[in-house]
């Protein structure tokens, strides 16, 4: 039976007792394939099968909430108004905090950045509160996947749970008034996190990132889109200067992709806005880019993204988790100050680093297609092929308006 097995527990059906599930299933009559499912996923039932549960265990649905930790806005506000009484009760029980701090090993220093070889959480431990500018974290996706550093990345669902709450809320504390916080993760995964943040920093974006991360699986959606939580200390960020981004084009016959019909003429010749769902970023897959084996690594694009926007140069930023070391890469290269941490062997964010020059310059390529509206190579193509470009749309309007004053003199 599963450690966290709540709704067992509260209903008191024995643990690792398949009798006492089969025992609980026919005085109910909720079938035990979804007494195991409410128990396994940690989730309430509801009508017919909430009534006979509570019927058949003498419990009260608030009872269930409450022994099952899911604490909706009434129960929230009911817990808030006995606080007192509360906290008297849990004092004894609360972790104590150790003022022993014990840094881990530095295995890298270059001009703008240190990094780390060791648990994110001692790591951050060590940090000044409200010292960071910007923190992005791409954790573990708790999907069985191997490792070099050879973590678990199979825990049972609350403990994946109970250790993210641990290291975001260390996040929180070390972001600085006004500094900005990414997650990446699953949707799945990022519903949850992003209600344990709602209560500690304020709400930017849910950011869909198009990038297909499984295989189709029958009777579900193909997973499409990463999600990427965007929030700030405070009431706005420090900083924020999204890119704008090139319209589409196609890359054969330089075409529109999209009809800008009677537009065109409105549109920014900075480029357009960068909106919530991105589905410019790849994935990295080409072993020509590839800095370690296996999936897992992030695209320069999205981080040169995040940190242009969220934050200037000369700011700290801060990655729990190094993985190949894309964050610290792109922050050295854009001359932000930035603290790296990695459980497992550091060799491929190092080796990373003593060919950033390469990096460097494929990031310089990307950002010239930036915030105009058509790059240097479109541009030329299109004019060739006599097709609109921001000058022929400025020039015909030019030429319009002369007309129209030509035909009222
Ligand atoms: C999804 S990968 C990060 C990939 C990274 N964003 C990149 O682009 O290369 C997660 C990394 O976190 C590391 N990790 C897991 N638990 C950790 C912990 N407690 N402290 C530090 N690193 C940890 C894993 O070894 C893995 O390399």
């Amino acid at each position: 039976m599963n450690e966290m097995s709540h709704f067992y527990k509260a209903v008191g059906i024995a643990a690792d007792d398949r009798a006492s599930l089969i025992a609980f299933s026919s005085s109910t009559g909720v079938p035990a394939d979804r007494l195991k499912y409410y128990n396994e996923r940690n989730i309430l039932p509801s009508g017919k099968d909430l009534q006979r549960i509570c019927l058949v265990s003498g419990k009260s649905a608030t009872q269930l909430k409450l022994e099952m930790g899911l604490f909706d806005h009434g129960l929230r506000a009911l817990l808030q108004r006995h606080s007192g009484e509360l906290y008297t009760l849990i004092e004894g029980e609360l972790p104590k905090e150790s003022n022993v701090l014990q840094m881990p090993k530095q295995v890298l220093e270059t001009p703008f950045g240190r990094l780390y070889q060791g648990d994110c959480i001692e790591v951050m431990k060590t940090i000044e509160s409200d010292s960071v500018d910007l923190i992005f974290a791409d954790p573990p996706f708790n999907l069985k996947k191997l490792y070099p550093s050879g973590i678990d990345d199979n825990l049972k669902e609350q403990q994946y749970i109970a250790w993210c709450e641990e290291w975001l809320g260390e996040c929180v504390r070390i972001l600085k008034p006004g500094g900005s916080f990414f997650l990446w993760n699953l949707p799945k995964w990022n519903t949850t996190f992003s209600d344990f943040l709602n209560g500690l920093l304020t709400f930017r974006h849910w950011i869909g990132v198009d990038i297909k991360y499984s295989l189709p699986i029958q009777g579900r959606l193909y997973p499409s889109h990463y999600s990427l939580l965007y929030y700030c200390k405070g009431d706005k960020p420090n900083a924020f200067h999204p890119d704008r981004l090139p319209m589409e084009i196609c890359p054969k016959c330089f075409t529109d992709l999209k009809d800008y019909g009677g537009y065109k003429d409105k549109m920014n010749p900075d480029g357009i806005n960068l909106t919530d769902v991105w589905y410019d970023i790849p994935p990295v897959r080409h072993s020509k880019y590839k800095k370690r084996e296996g999936a897992n690594e992030l695209s320069i694009k999205l981080l040169d993204r995040i940190v242009e926007m969220a934050s200037e140069e000369g700011d700290i930023v801060f990655d729990p988790f190094g993985g190949s070391g894309t964050t610290y890469a792109v922050a050295e290269i854009k001359k932000r100050r930035w603290i790296g941490v990695e459980i497992g062997p550091p060799d491929d964010i190092i080796r990373r680093f003593a060919e950033l020059d390469q990096e460097a310059g494929r990031l310089e390529e990307l950002r010239l297609k930036l915030n105009r509206l058509m790059a240097d190579d479109v541009l030329a193509a299109r004019i060739k092929k006599g097709l609109w470009t921001p000058e022929s749309v400025r020039e015909r309007k030019a030429e319009d308006l002369a007309e129209k004053q030509r035909k009222l003199f």
